[in-house]
Parts: structure tokens; sequence; C-alpha cells
């Protein structure tokens, strides 16, 4: 059977994609229905409808190969996101479980720390963008948590090779360059992006050295996976692609989780009632003393879900077909097509999200949506490994702000969403005042 209609000019459509993804999926979805065939990187065929999402995340990862960009493969290098079938699933069993729940819990006052760090540097009067906060506490928070570093002196070096790293990622050239895979080592962002990167491998090289010359009292992922043996006692992984999945941490972890910061101050400031509702949940809780109290709290959880079901930072959870076919929305897909779950028309049908572009955390407490009706962190066996890390850093984040400051918001008027390097955000600052201490 042919593909789903679609526009013919690859070329106009790869421009739109880079631009605003968005944008493109809606026009394509008003004219040509759901699915629909786009040239985004490579020919794909695009859905938001859950039955048709539930098809490609039940699909065992068996049925689809690694990613076929190989500008994206060399950024990512030897972690498990450039593999697929077992060896994607078996590496991935040795990093995910300190990422889980219980892994999680001590990370917590690490958290608190980052942000209270950042606001000491704060005084009234301070106009901020709480992207670029966000962008700074998230990475903090990813030094601490993820790289196992707590001491200042270690925590300021990683920090000026994290932002070198951020900024090569972020060039425009660069960005457009990996999206079309046409990235090559004779190109200067690549080059200056490797040397980036290769300075911060070193740095995480000397991580590991520290770790195992003295392990006792390190906390946070790098020293968890240092510590884990093989069941012939060796260690798990070998400490190149230790230090390629701690990279990749830090591109798919950090920048998600700054957008997502950002997103909810100004939804917790821009509107008195919400704010209100938030202040009230919080107000019986240590935040500080006690972070993990945060994230049972049923208004302040619908409230997160919200802020990721509006404008999600990854428009499109993208997967490549392998030799064995795979049938979705009623189509026979291929070898090396690509098909890709929709995360923005899911989010945004109104079918499934009555009043889709009004913000409303109440939604989430009448209803649970289905894992193919809400998937901001995608799904199936490549669901992100961050699933249970942001939403708990966000809340713990964004609790800290609201209970230790007064913000006001300066902006008259809701940011559009554009491409931000290579997610989605507000195109707009989100620009707060600092009033001060609470
Ligand atoms: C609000 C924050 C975040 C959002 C919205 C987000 C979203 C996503 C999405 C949509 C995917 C693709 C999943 C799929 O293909 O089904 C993904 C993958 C991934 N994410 Fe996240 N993410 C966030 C935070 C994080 C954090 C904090 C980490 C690390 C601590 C992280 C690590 C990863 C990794 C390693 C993958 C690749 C998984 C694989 O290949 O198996 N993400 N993320």
């Amino acid at each position: 059977m042919s593909l789903p209609p679609g526009p013919n000019s690859a070329f106009a459509s790869r421009l739109k994609y880079v631009r605003n993804p968005y944008a493109l999926f809606d026009a394509c979805r008003r004219k040509y229905g759901d699915p629909f065939t786009v040239t985004t990187s490579m020919k794909t065929v695009i859905t938001g409808d859950p039955a048709a999402v539930r098809q490609i995340f039940t699909a065992p990862t068996e049925h689809f190969k690694a990613l076929q960009n190989k500008a994206q493969t060399r950024i990512l290098g030897d972690s498990f996101t450039s593999l697929s079938g077992p060896p994607h699933r078996a590496q991935r069993e040795i990093v995910t479980p300190g990422l889980r729940a219980e892994g999680l819990r001590g990370l917590a006052p690490m958290m608190v720390d980052a942000t209270v760090a950042r606001i000491e540097g704060w005084r009234p009067g301070d106009e901020l963008d709480m992207v670029e906060e966000g962008v700074a506490m998230a990475l903090e928070i990813i030094v601490r948590t993820i790289f196992s570093v707590e001491d200042a002196e270690g925590i300021a070096a990683r920090r000026v090779a994290i932002r070198e790293f951020g900024d090569r990622i972020s060039n425009k050239s660069f960005l457009i360059l990996s999206i079309l895979g046409i990235l090559n080592d004779a190109l200067p962002p690549m080059a200056h992006f490797s040397a980036a990167k290769e300075n911060l491998r070193g740095l995480l090289f000397d991580t590991i050295r520290q770790i195992r010359a003295k392990p006792e009292g390190r906390r946070g992922l790098l020293a968890r996976i240092v510590g884990t043996r093989a069941e012939d006692g060796q260690p798990a992984m070998a400490d190149s692609v230790i230090v390629d999945n701690m990279i990749t941490m830090l591109i798919a972890g950090h920048e998600t989780s700054a957008l997502s910061i950002g997103w909810s101050m100004y939804w917790a400031l821009s509107n008195p009632e919400i704010y209100e509702k938030l202040m009230a949940e919080l107000a019986d809780v240590d935040v500080e003393g006690d972070p993990h109290a945060t994230q049972t709290l049923p208004y302040l959880n619908a409230f997160v879900r919200e802020t990721l079901r509006f404008w999600p930072p990854v428009p499109d959870v993208i997967r490549v077909i392998g030799e064995e076919p795979l049938e979705v929305a009623g189509y026979r897909l291929t070898e090396n097509m690509q098909v890709a779950a929709c995360v923005f028309l899911t989010h945004f049908n109104p079918e499934i999200y009555p009043d889709p572009y009004v913000f409303r955390p109440e939604r989430h407490l009448e209803r649970r949506y289905s894992a193919y009706e809400y998937y901001p962190f995608g799904g199936g066996e490549r669901i992100c490994v961050g699933n249970t890390f942001a939403p708990m850093e966000i809340k713990i984040v964004l609790a800290v702000l609201l209970k230790r400051c007064r913000f006001t918001l300066l902006n008259t008027r809701m940011p559009e969403v554009t491409r931000t390097r290579f997610l989605m955000g507000p195109k707009q600052p989100i620009l707060c005042r600092y009033e001060g201490a609470l």
C-alpha cells in the first residue's frame, strides 16, 4: 500500500521542520488528515492518533533500527541511545536503576541545594529570564546528581566545560546541519563541537578515576554506574561508554528540563488562581527539609503534567523501521522508513483534551490519560529514562522558588512557541522581576 498523503516538496518541508515543526504538523494535519507523510530529516509518516501511537509504542524494539541520522549518532557516540534491540535494552538496564524513584530519593536534597545556590545570586529588582535561569539550575543539578560532582571547584570546572559544549551544540549552523544529517568533521561547527566534547569527556574520565580511587560518600548516577558489576565481577560498562552515556544524559536532560522549568514559572505566575492553589498546597510542606514531600502533592503533580502537555519540548518521537515491516494506521511501513508519534498533535487534540489551548491542571485530576494520549517522554521500550527524574526536578525547583521568593511576571502576553536549538520552547523570554524573599 502507498504511504499516507503529504506535501510534495521535500526541501520546503525540511526547512519548515527545522524552523517550526508544530506549524508544519498542524498545517499538514488540517490539509491531509492523520496520518500524513512529510520529509523531515527523512521521509516520515506522522501520526497523533492514540490508536496508531499505541501501535508504535507497543512494537518491540527489534522492529526498529537505531537512529539513521549520522550526525546525531556522532553526537551521541557509543551511548545506548545509538543502539537498538537487545544491546539497547542491556545498556539501558545498567543506566536506569539510579533514575528510578527509589534511586532518586537521595538526590532530592541536591536539587534543593542547586536551586538555593542560584537564588542566592539574585538581588531584589533583578529581571530574570526564567528559561536562562532554568538552564543554569538544570545544569547545576545535572553536575551534582548525574555527574556525581559535589565540591565547589569540581562543579565550577564542569560548569564552564558544559557551557562551552552547550554553546557549540546550540550553534544555529550546527543545529540545521545535524537535523538534516549532513554534518561532517570538515565543517567548522562539527570541529568546534568535537573539541568541546573532548574537553568534557576528559573531565568525566577524571571523575571516574576519582570515584574508583575513593568511592565512599559519592552520590549520583555516575558513581552508581561506575560501581555496577557484571556477573563475572568486571565493571558492567567500559569507561568510554559510561562517558558517552553521561554526555547523552546531559544533552537529553538539560535543556528539556530547563525549558519546562521556565514554562512552569510562566504558568504559575500568569494566573493568580493557579498560583494561590499551588501556594495553598505547599503551605504545610517543608520543601527544603523534606523535598521528597513535594512528590505526592496532587495539585502540583497535575500542574507539572499540564506544563508538559502544553508545548512539550520534544515535538516528535521518531522510530526507524527495521527489517520486519510494521503496520501503523493501516499502512505497512517497511525497512528504513521513519514513523513518528507527534506529541503536539495528540496533546492538542480537542477530543482528548477539551479546550486544548487552555492551561488547566484540573484536567489531570478529573481523568487519567493513557500512555498513548499523554506522552511528553515518548513511550515503549525507548521511553525517556529521565521520566521520573525530570518531573521530580521541576516540582522541587518550582516549590523552592515559590516558597522562598516573590516575583512579578513581566510578560504581558503568552510567549509564542518556536524551535529553540533541538527542542521547542518560548520565542520570547519568560521575564520575571525578583522582588525579594517571601
Ligand atoms: C522535561 C524533561 C524531559 C523531556 C520532556 C524528555 C523527553 C524525552 C523524549 C520525548 C524522549 C524520546 C523517547 C522515545 O523515543 O520514546 C527522550 C529520550 C531520552 N531522554 Fe528525556 N526528556 C526529559 C528529561 C530527561 C532527563 C532529565 C534525562 C536524564 C537524566 C533524560 C534522558 C533521556 C535519554 C537518555 C533518552 C534516550 C532513551 C533511549 O534511547 O532509550 N531526559 N526524552
